[in-house]
């Protein structure tokens, strides 16, 4: 590893001790390694992945207020889910944080880091690592052998759109709302598997939603 990079990694992490409790910091650092890992896999930059997953939670335990501020620097609009509660601004608001503090400009990283929470269609390979890490990391609660097994028999799409798929089946079983950024992301996760011969589906679960 490149000193600059270790270096930054290490100022990262002071900034996550900072801001995270021990509990959100400790998840922090299982993500980065389960990303370093996954990307060694695909031959991805582990040093990228490590650094994109330690930062993804910078600001979840700010205030909403702050984590707001933060995320609207980045021009985008905000959309009626996250103004509804603004904790979900905090991957946006982190991705401002890391470039404003930090000085990263890589976009991948950036696009890693402010997608974790809803995933987005098309995403880079790092960023589908870093959202597939955040859900897969060895203390989530479905986690388990049989789940890795699962999981390690498929290539890197397959993985996110089980991962999405979870997730939006788990939000709708506690009647919330998906966002479109997630049900854009399983559209392309399904294009790029070629398994979105069931087309009605999306408007299904905007329904739902
Ligand atoms: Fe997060
Ligand atoms: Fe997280």
């Amino acid at each position: 590893m490149f000193k600059e990079m270790k270096q930054l990694i290490e100022n990262v992490k002071q900034y996550a001790m900072g801001y995270e409790s021990q509990k959100r910091y400790k998840h922090s650092v299982r993500v980065a390694k389960m990303a370093r890992k996954i990307a060694k896999k695909y031959s991805i930059d582990a040093d990228k992945a490590y650094l994109a997953g330690i930062s993804h939670d910078l600001c979840k335990e700010m205030s909403s207020e702050a984590i707001k501020n933060f995320a609207k620097a980045d021009g985008l609009p905000i959309t009626a889910i996250e103004e509804k509660k603004p904790s979900l601004l905090h991957g946006r608001a982190a991705a401002i944080v890391v470039q404003k503090f930090f000085h990263i400009e890589d976009f991948d990283i950036i696009e890693a880091i402010r997608y974790h929470t809803f995933g987005k269609a098309n995403m880079s390979t790092l960023a589908k690592i870093v959202y597939i890490s955040d859900k897969i990391e060895p203390k989530r609660p479905q986690v388990n052998k049989a789940y890795y097994k699962k999981l390690n028999a498929m290539d890197l799409d397959e993985m996110a759109l089980t991962i999405v798929q979870e997730s939006i089946v788990y939000l709708q079983n506690k009647h919330k709302n998906v966002s479109d950024s997630t049900l854009e992301f399983l559209e392309s996760l399904k294009k790029d598997t070629g398994t979105d011969s069931d087309k009605g589906k999306l408007d299904e679960q905007r329904q739902i939603s």
